[in-house]
């Protein structure tokens, strides 16, 4: 059963009545939200909320927001949040170069001027701990359609911004990681209905410690892969470098596909522990399922690799 659902499908198909009406109601008031939030931030929301993943909940908010990576804003898992109040995401602009043949520079206002979609994903961090997120989005694909990607072009690079100021992680003593921060897709990878960049979660726009104000979402990848507060993305033939394949290439791969039976170095991946619901003595964790449970969408795009291999 797909973990998403296209547009068109009515969520009262799909979804229990009772959850249903929650969520419409929620997102009802959610979507006046957004359009007071951020003047920017106008365009429709096209309700396709509601998938049950498999009964799952959503992760609380609080959780989404509250705990997460985010290395340009400090190391801690509550860093992101508390020192991001200062970064500016608006203005933007956002240029896609490379193989292509129609480089373009997007503002804020011609990213969320694509058709916005709500989908629940079901997310996995490579540290063994998982969440259930309403993103708002659009597919990564249509952006790539209005620059047209040339034959030659094999994979996709994604590069975060540098700005010293805003991102106390960027200027400190100690500095993690190299910046900018990068990332890569293989371009069928990019191009794929699930791979979706963000611009909203929880029917809001995005919160800078989350990636405002726009990012990356692959949900059957480990979420590293998930780069944040993007400004360049570019169509090259050469696999791009990754950050943290750049910092620890023993332990973090290109493709970080979330494998169960591929274990990280230094522990286990074969189960997760679900954020936010509470539990003592690993009772919520639940066994971690090949490509975090959308293996009939995404399996197919990587038949007769060694998946331990190219991990
Ligand atoms: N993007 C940037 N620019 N910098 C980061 O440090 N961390 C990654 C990813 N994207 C990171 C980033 C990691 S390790 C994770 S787990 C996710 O963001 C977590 O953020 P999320 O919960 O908002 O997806």
């Amino acid at each position: 059963m797909p973990l998403y659902r296209p547009s068109s499908v009515p969520a009262s198909e799909i979804t229990p009545e009772a959850c249903y009406l929650d969520r419409r109601t929620f997102l009802a008031a959610a979507a006046g939200a957004v359009a007071t939030a951020s003047p920017a931030f106008s365009a429709p929301l096209s309700v396709t909320a509601g998938n049950p993943i498999a009964n799952e909940k959503l992760t609380p908010e609080k959780d989404v927001t509250g705990y997460n990576n985010f290395y340009e804003f400090g190391m801690g898992k509550e860093d992101p949040k508390a020192n991001s109040g200062d970064f500016k995401p608006d203005p933007w602009s956002l240029t896609i170069d490379g193989l292509v043949t129609r480089p373009k520079t997007f503002g804020l206002e011609d990213l969320l001027a694509f058709p916005l979609e709500e989908r629940i994903y079901r997310m996995r961090c490579v540290e063994a701990w998982s969440m259930v997120i309403p993103w708002d989005g659009f597919p990564l694909a249509a952006l790539l359609d209005k620059v047209e990607p040339l034959g030659d072009a094999k994979y996709v690079a994604f590069e975060t911004i540098v700005r010293k100021a805003e991102m106390p992680g960027q200027s400190g003593f100690f500095q993690p990681l190299p910046w900018p921060y990068v990332e890569g897709l293989r371009l069928d990878e990019a191009r794929h209905p699930l791979t979706l960049l963000a611009v909203g979660l929880y029917g809001k726009t995005l919160p800078n410690q989350n990636g405002a104000p726009i990012r990356l979402v692959v949900p059957w990848k480990y979420g590293f892969k998930g780069i944040k507060s993007i400004v360049r993305i570019t169509l090259t033939d050469r696999k791009p470098p990754s950050t943290w394949n750049l910092a620890a290439p023993d332990e973090y791969g290109f493709y970080a596909n979330v494998n169960p039976k591929v274990d990280h170095p230094r522990w286990s991946q074969a189960t997760e522990n679900r954020i936010g619901e509470g539990g003592f003595f690993g009772a919520n964790r639940r066994p971690t399922l090949p490509f975090n449970g959308y293996a009939d969408e995404v399996a197919g795009l990587y038949a007769g690799m060694d998946l331990k291999a190219d991990f």
